[in-house]
């Protein structure tokens, strides 16, 4: 990424610990300038990761509109990972209280009243199920041009989380993943088989600590409570999903991507939610997505403990 004009960002997202580490990756860099956040329901209800968002935006001083989304998939009936995210969506560490209301306007009308007031075309930076961002893409086609691109957290091209074959994002709202690989607008897939490849162990995010900065500590905070269930399944360290589909943007040379024909599965009792890939060209389908499939954990680790420690230090624990 190279650009001296700000890039625009939408987050949309159901923070959920990853998305918000993933919006403080967002937030720590000058190069991006965040328009607005929208919530969908996924790790919770809707009305737990809307509130999460306004405190998430008051933790890192964003005086942007936060707007509530979908409360249920598409079609599908919503599937909540309270078991990984907590009773809240976001347990572990205690937020400042929101400081603005919530936007009058809809998620929907939120991000097209952004995209069509932008200059620049749009980055939606999308790390829960895709429902708010298929709902915009069908009430406001005309708006596609407006989009740059649409970073996701979802699906995996090798495996599932949530079932053998499918992604919880993904597998939350098919229907609407199936609408964002059709809809002719640039895909950035960042899939389990790179996000379970994006590690950090407990040693490395105690650094976190030591940078004496609220947002730091918070993330440490986030990251021991999301450790726990993740350590019950046999995971050393926690998986930071969502925080890809934020860094492959920022620092894609610490990625490796192919660019592929991706579809989703509607149906099937074992393989609805599937992110099958094309890999040998064999449908005759140009690519529509660019799928990330690698990175260099190490620095990926670095670059959030520097991220981090850029919220300075000191004060804001006094
Ligand atoms: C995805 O599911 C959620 O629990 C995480 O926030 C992430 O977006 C990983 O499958
Ligand atoms: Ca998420």
């Amino acid at each position: 990424m190279n650009t001296e004009r700000k890039i625009p960002l939408i987050l949309d997202g159901d923070p959920g610990h990853d998305d918000a580490i993933a919006w403080v990756l967002a937030a720590s860099d000058p190069r991006f300038e965040i328009k607005a956040i929208t919530a969908v329901a996924g790790n919770q209800t809707l009305a737990k990761v809307s509130e999460n968002c306004r405190k998430i935006a008051a933790l890192l001083h964003l005086d942007i509109e936060v707007a509530k989304g979908r409360e249920i998939p598409l079609i599908a009936d919503l599937m909540t990972g309270g078991d990984y995210h907590g009773e809240t969506g976001l347990d572990g560490a205690e937020l400042p209280a929101p400081e603005h209301p919530y936007s009058s306007r809809s998620a929907v009308a939120l991000m097209a009243d952004v995209l069509r007031e932008s200059e620049d075309p749009v980055i939606i930076v999308a790390t829960g199920p895709q429902t708010n961002v298929a709902a915009l893409l069908l009430a406001y086609p005309e708006l596609k041009p407006k989009i740059r691109l649409v970073s996701i957290m979802g699906g995996g091209l090798r495996n599932g989380n949530w079932t053998s074959a499918a992604e919880f994002n993904i597998l939350n709202d098919p229907e609407a993943a199936y609408i964002l690989f059709h809809a002719g607008v640039p895909v950035l897939m960042c899939g389990l088989d790179v996000t379970e490849q994006a590690m950090i162990y407990p040693a490395e995010w105690q650094t976190l600590r030591g940078l004496h900065n609220r947002v730091a500590d918070t993330v440490a905070a986030w990251l021991d409570f999301f450790s726990i269930k993740l350590k019950e399944l046999g995971w050393e360290g926690v998986t930071l999903h969502d925080p890809c589909a934020v860094l492959a943007l920022s620092h894609p040379e610490i990625f490796t991507m192919k660019d592929c024909y991706v579809d989703v599965l509607l149906d099937g009792e074992y393989t609805r939610g599937l992110t099958m890939c094309d890999w040998n060209g064999r449908t005759g389908h140009a690519p529509n997505c660019r799928a990330v499939l690698g990175l260099d954990r190490e620095k990926f680790v670095s670059l959030l403990i520097e991220a981090c420690r850029g919220f300075g230090g000191g004060e804001e624990n006094a």
